[in-house]
């Protein structure tokens, strides 16, 4: 009998100090109305100094575990996708394990920018259908308020901080849940339309977030319509069969673009991008752990998620809750 990876819990932290769209207007030159109107975005979380990638991404864990009602011991894995890490290594997975009390496993980062928790979620697929885990923790956290250059309007107001995660499990297929299909992407020839302008091997290291928005734009609507029939097709399934779109959240025009291909009314997608703006790897298991705990998504539905991201990156995941 063929290995399914469920979806078994679910959590995540979003940082104590929110940000108003006002708030950046009285020291960029922009306002609430432009921001609103061309993303969507009306607040943002940004960190404190005690808030960071790990403290973020164990406070999701260790929600994600509970909600699961699994101890830390039964943990085999732990990967978090993340561009913001808190130091070069160890790695931010591996110190999550030391916070959780994970003896016995192993851990390591995934960097895909946006497009890091589909990259993990399908990385940590592969290890429980290979058998070599039963249960991992997958997480995204990002701190991209310290990589951004807070006097550029035209990223500085596009993101925001936090963590979410999903607890798999090794199950067997019979129920037909969990994970169903994964794709993955990157073209590194459209490496310098988002990038981040320096790392600690560079001498000229500044580190700063740069995006030609509108191209990135131009590429998410299509690259993410293609994506998504691929993950249906594969799976024998068609966009009526979709209970929930659970998208990466950069800008509500493109979610609506991908929802509107797929002929899915928004009132079954899932949107935080006006609360909590663009948090990278961290967006869509923020977005699930909202949906799933108010009740939104049920045990059965069918959900579809989908990411694009510097790189580029980008890729789509279809599983059954
Ligand atoms: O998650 C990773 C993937 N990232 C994305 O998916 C982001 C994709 N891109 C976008 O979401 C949009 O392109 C942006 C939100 C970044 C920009 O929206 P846009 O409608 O493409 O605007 P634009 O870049 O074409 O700029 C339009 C105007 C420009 O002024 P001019 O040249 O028309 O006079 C900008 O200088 O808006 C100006 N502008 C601003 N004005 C007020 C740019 N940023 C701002 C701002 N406030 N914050």
């Amino acid at each position: 009998m063929a290995t399914r990876s469920t979806l078994a819990g679910f959590g995540s932290y979003l940082p104590r100090r929110i940000v108003s769209n006002d708030e950046l207007a009285r020291r960029l030159d922009t306002s609430d109305q432009w921001i609103r109107a061309r993303t969507g975005i009306g607040q943002r979380h940004i960190v404190s100094e005690d808030e960071t990638a790990v403290s973020m991404a164990s406070s999701a864990a260790k929600r994600a575990l509970e909600f699961a009602g699994i101890a830390p011991e039964c943990v085999d894995a732990v990967l978090v996708a993340t561009s913001t890490p808190d130091q070069v290594f160890p790695a931010t997975a591996v110190r999550v394990l030391n916070e959780l009390g994970v003896k016995n496993g192993f851990g390591f980062d995934i960097a895909a920018a946006c497009s890091g928790f589909i990259y993990a979620l399908s990385t940590a697929d592969a290890f429980i259908r290979a058998g070599q885990a039963k249960c991992v923790i997958v997480i995204g956290s990002e701190v991209y308020s310290r990589i951004l250059d807070w006097s550029d309007r035209g990223t500085a107001v596009l993101f925001g901080d936090g963590a979410g995660a999903v607890v798999l499990r090794a199950e067997n297929d019979e129920a037909d849940r969990g994970l169903i299909a994964t794709h993955l992407h990157a073209d590194g020839a459209t490496g310098d339309l988002l990038y981040v302008d320096g790392a600690i091997g560079r001498p000229e290291h500044t580190g700063f977030l740069r995006m030609s928005g509108r191209d990135v734009f131009r590429h998410a609507v299509s690259k993410l319509s293609s994506s998504v029939d691929e993950t249906l097709e594969a799976a024998g399934l068609t966009y009526s069969d979709v209970n929930w779109l659970v998208p990466h959240q950069a800008n509500i025009r493109i979610i609506e673009g991908v929802a509107r291909k797929l002929a899915l009314p928004m009132e079954r997608v899932v949107v935080t991008v006006d609360r909590h703006a663009n948090t990278s790897a961290a967006s869509i298991p923020l977005a699930l752990d909202e949906a799933v705990r108010d009740g939104r998504i049920r045990p059965g539905d069918l959900i579809l998620m989908e990411a694009l991201g510097g790189g580029l990156t980008w890729g789509s995941a279809l599983a059954r809750i």
